[in-house]
């Protein structure tokens, strides 16, 4: 059996207290083993973020637990030593300092870790060849474009080498085509490197480098999906697409230029889908 890196026990989240208490996370259960590729997704508001942000023991639960790498995070004794050794982030926005180069961007999470500054300078230089930015290493972040700032944000995630890297919409601020080539880095990096990865994104195409999708809604995992052969993803992509919505609804007017026989074959399908 493959190892556990992150068990969730009846994990909640509530925010605030009285009439104006949210609850982010209702009872989620969740377990990862190292190696695996999750996307986790749903509607905005829903505690994806939420979600990460108790894995990576930057925020605490209010009931229940939070395992990472054999060790529960309310026991800590070290917060900041745990998210350096054992967590790297990938943020919305890149983080990077707007006066290092990206060279000394990914060196700086290995300060204190890696002593000798030629290691870390050649570890660096290893983690920007495998983003694929070694020719840009002595450039400012503002010198750089948007993919390219975020390739450099992977990177630095992966300076001590995690078990688990955690990323809250990494594609959210760049065009599509960046988007892809960013969701693909991490599917290569996870495949190369071994390195566990739970990824929060809108992005459909995920499900193209994911093993496991997690759809959450109101503070919960309501589809905990494995991903099979691309087709059966598109299909179920169409599927909870607005365009299956549509076809659900009988009472919506596009639908009313195909047949009734093609209209009861493609709600037939589509419901197949999301069951
Ligand atoms: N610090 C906070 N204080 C109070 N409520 C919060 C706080 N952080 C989040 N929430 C609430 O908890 C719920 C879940 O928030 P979360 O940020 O996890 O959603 P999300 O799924 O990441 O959404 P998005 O896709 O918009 O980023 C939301 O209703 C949000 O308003
Ligand atoms: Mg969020």
């Amino acid at each position: 059996m493959r190892d556990l890196l992150i068990e969730t026990i009846h994990l909640d989240k509530i925010y605030g207290s009285g009439e104006t208490a949210v609850h982010a996370l209702a009872d989620v259960n969740v377990t990862v083993t190292a190696g695996e590729f999750i996307a986790i997704m749903g509607p905005s508001g829903c505690g994806k973020s939420t979600l990460l942000n108790m894995l990576g023991a930057l925020d605490q639960p209010t009931h229940g637990e939070v395992w990472v790498a054999g060790e529960n995070l309310a026991k800590l004794k070290n917060v900041d030593d745990f998210r350096a050794r054992t967590v790297g982030f990938v943020f919305q926005l890149h983080n990077l300092l707007p006066t290092l180069s990206a060279l000394e961007n990914v060196e700086v999470p290995m300060q204190g870790r890696i002593r000798s500054a030629k290691e870390r300078r050649e570890r660096a230089m290893h983690l920007l060849t495998l983003v694929g930015l070694a020719p840009r290493a002595r450039h400012l972040p503002n010198q750089l474009s948007g993919c390219q700032r975020q390739r450099i944000a992977v990177a630095r995630a992966l300076a001590n080498t995690p078990q688990l890297v955690l990323a809250d919409e990494p594609t959210g601020s760049l065009d599509s085509q960046s988007g892809a080539e960013i969701l693909s880095l991490l599917g290569e990096l996870n495949r190369s490197e071994g390195t566990t990865i739970a990824v929060v994104t809108h992005d459909p195409r995920v499900a193209q480098v994911t093993q496991r999708i997690l759809r959450m809604q109101d503070g919960s995992i309501v589809e905990d999906h494995r991903v099979s052969d691309p087709l059966e993803e598109d299909l179920r992509a169409l599927a909870f697409s607005k365009l299956g919505e549509v076809i659900l609804d009988p009472t919506d007017a596009p639908m009313q230029e195909i047949t009734a026989e093609e209209e009861v074959i493609l709600r037939k399908l589509i419901e197949r889908l999301r069951r």
